[in-house]
């Protein structure tokens, strides 16, 4: 019987990630730890909650003592750290929020980790969920590989990058077993509707406008959360200690052209005149820092443990589509309360 603790389990992809864990490992036990911030949601883990291998923590990893308490108490095998501030505009706004939650919260759970199996690391692992953007920005060509060097330009991913150092000198520093896992956009069910398409899919539903910041030429590489999912239960298990793996879609769409998709889908599922939703499309003011490109070169997780995407794009965006016109109550919920502040000053 292990113990995983899997911080951030209440948010977009960790709860995929809780999901997929709690169900293929029934003699695991997943400790899911989270503060339940704006991003978190319990309604995302319903079908699961009263499953015997899951449990549900409320803390906040920027607390040191109270992560030290927790490790003592459950003495986890692994980590899976996924909680984390993780949208872009919001750290332009508040970047201390991202320092403490994504540095110092991160630091806490390595401490709290070394603490507790400083004498014997056998069958220990912290795996470090981390993001593309740690790399900076592409121009028209190339990709991002391990070795790219790190050149983060928001908030956000100056961040994220810091985390990941941290990790790694854990690892240098007292030997402790790590892996991360650096990704690309992720899209799916349950994407809190601040970030673009489920921002889009919100608008399309209520005929607002669309905004699409500057010229809309900035490209993203898009993958369905739940081969993140999939990857990350792999590099977990699988992956070499002290490695990094990029995970992307093979998949890279300009902002622009993506929401011209979504807007086509949108349309068709809504037996809208074709064209309807594109009419809201609005070009806005640009992100400050914006960085023009993100691509992954995924070839490390793929011929070394054998991931690929399953789903194409084209699916994935119907079942994401289909998944929050099913779910109009959950996006209801999310969208009530602070969101309209967040939105009204962000889109003002
Ligand atoms: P999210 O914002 O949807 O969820 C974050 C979760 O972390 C929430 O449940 C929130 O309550 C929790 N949390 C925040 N601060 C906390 C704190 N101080 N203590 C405990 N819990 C806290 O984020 P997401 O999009 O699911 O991203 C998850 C992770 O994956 C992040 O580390 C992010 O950097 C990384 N990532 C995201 C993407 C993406 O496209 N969304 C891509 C690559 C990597
Ligand atoms: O690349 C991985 C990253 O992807 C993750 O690390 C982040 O946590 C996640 O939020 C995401 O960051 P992005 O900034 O790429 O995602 P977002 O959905 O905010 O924006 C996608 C693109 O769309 C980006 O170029 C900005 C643009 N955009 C976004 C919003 C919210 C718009 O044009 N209009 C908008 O209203």
């Amino acid at each position: 019987m292990k113990t995983i603790i899997i911080t951030g389990g209440a948010g977009f992809i960790g709860s995929h990630v809780v999901r997929e864990f709690v169900l293929k490992y029934p003699d695991y036990k997943i400790i899911n730890l989270d503060a339940l911030t704006y991003a978190g949601n319990l309604e995302n883990l319903k079908d699961i909650e009263t499953l015997p291998n899951y449990q549900f923590i409320k803390a906040d990893i920027v607390d040191a003592k109270l992560m030290l308490d927790i490790f003592e108490n459950y003495q986890p095998d692994g980590v899976i750290h996924l909680a984390a501030e993780s949208h872009v505009d919001r750290s332009i706004s508040n970047p201390l929020d991202f320092v403490m939650t994504n540095v110092i919260g991160t630091v806490n759970l390595l401490n709290a980790a070394k603490h507790i199996w400083k004498d014997d690391y056998t069958g220990k692992r912290f795996h470090h969920v981390s993001t593309d953007e740690v790399y900076g920005t592409l121009g028209n060509e190339g990709f991002f590989t391990e070795n790219t060097a790190y050149d983060p330009h928001s908030p956000y991913s100056a961040s994220k990058a810091s985390s990941d150092h941290f990790v790694r000198a854990y690892q240098d520093t007292y030997e402790m077993p790590i892996v991360l896992t650096n990704c690309s956009n992720n899209y799916g069910p349950n994407h809190f509707p601040e970030k673009l398409i489920p921002l889009c899919i919100h608008n399309i539903l209520n005929k607002k406008s669309l905004p699409i910041y500057g010229d809309g030429k900035f490209t993203r590489d898009w993958l369905y959360v739940k081969d993140h999912a999939k990857a990350i239960d792999l590099v977990f298990h699988e992956g070499k200690d002290g490695n990094s793996y990029n995970v992307g879609g093979f998949n890279e769409w300009k902002n622009i052209d993506l929401v011209k998709e979504l807007c086509k889908q949108m349309d068709e599922k809504l037996n809208n005149p074709v064209g309807t939703s594109e009419q809201l499309i609005t070009f806005v003011k640009d992100r400050p820092g914006h960085d023009l490109r993100y691509a992954i070169d995924a070839t490390k997780i793929n011929q070394e443990l054998d991931w690929k995407p399953s789903v194409t794009f084209e699916e994935g965006l119907s079942k994401t589509i289909d998944w929050f016109l099913e779910n109009k109550e959950w996006l209801e919920n999310v969208t009530s309360g602070d969101y309209q502040n967040y939105y009204e000053k962000q889109y003002k």
